[in-house]
């Protein structure tokens, strides 16, 4: 992602699946003009395309560094994840699966980690449904920002 992604991650943020998925992460929630300028070593910021036509957004964190600590004490080699398809035209058609794939494959092979996790809203059962089928596991609900969400992990031990 650069600063010139800015206009597109707004037009998506206000898309209302997305704005309902994003309110697990409340207050949280990124001021894009400030963090795409911003270069951390605990996160990678990522558009996904499908023929060079920008589609979706997709974020790998390393938790335990996260400068926020949004997931709290948690172990060292824990990443998580964030992916939506900004555009309802987009989704249901296989390519966040794809996109899916290619960013478990990323974090354990690329940054080591050993588990991601991830922390969908309870009430957004189909995106529960699709991590389930990448072998994420449930947690626990857990409140963020006085959101409920399901706290669901895979190990690497789990990797296709
Ligand atoms: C969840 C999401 C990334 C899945 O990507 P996708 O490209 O739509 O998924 P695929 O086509 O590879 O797989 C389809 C499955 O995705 C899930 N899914 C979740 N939300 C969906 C949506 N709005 N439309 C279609 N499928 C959706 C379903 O499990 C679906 O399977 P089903 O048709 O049997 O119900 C995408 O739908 C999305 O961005 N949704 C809105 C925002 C969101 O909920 N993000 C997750 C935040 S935790």
């Amino acid at each position: 992602m650069t600063i010139d992604d800015v206009e597109l991650l707004v037009r998506w943020d206000d898309d209302p699946d997305v704005a309902s998925a994003i309110g697990g992460r409340g207050a949280d929630w990124y001021d894009w003009s400030v963090e795409l300028v911003r270069d951390v070593p605990w996160r990678e910021l990522l558009i996904i395309e499908e023929d060079c036509r920008p589609i979706g957004f997709l974020q790998l964190v390393d938790a335990h560094e996260e400068e926020s600590h949004h997931w709290g004490d948690i172990e060292a080699g824990t990443w998580a994840l964030d992916i939506w398809i900004g555009s309802p035209a987009d989704r249901g058609r296989g390519l966040g699966a794809q996109a899916m794939s290619a960013a478990l494959g990323r974090a354990f092979r690329e940054h080591g980690a050993e588990v991601v996790v991830i922390d969908p809203v309870v009430g957004n059962r189909r995106a529960i449904a699709f991590y389930e089928r990448f072998g994420f596991e449930h947690v626990g609900v857990r409140e963020f920002d006085d959101v409920e969400c399901s706290v669901m992990r895979r190990s690497r031990s789990a990797i296709d």
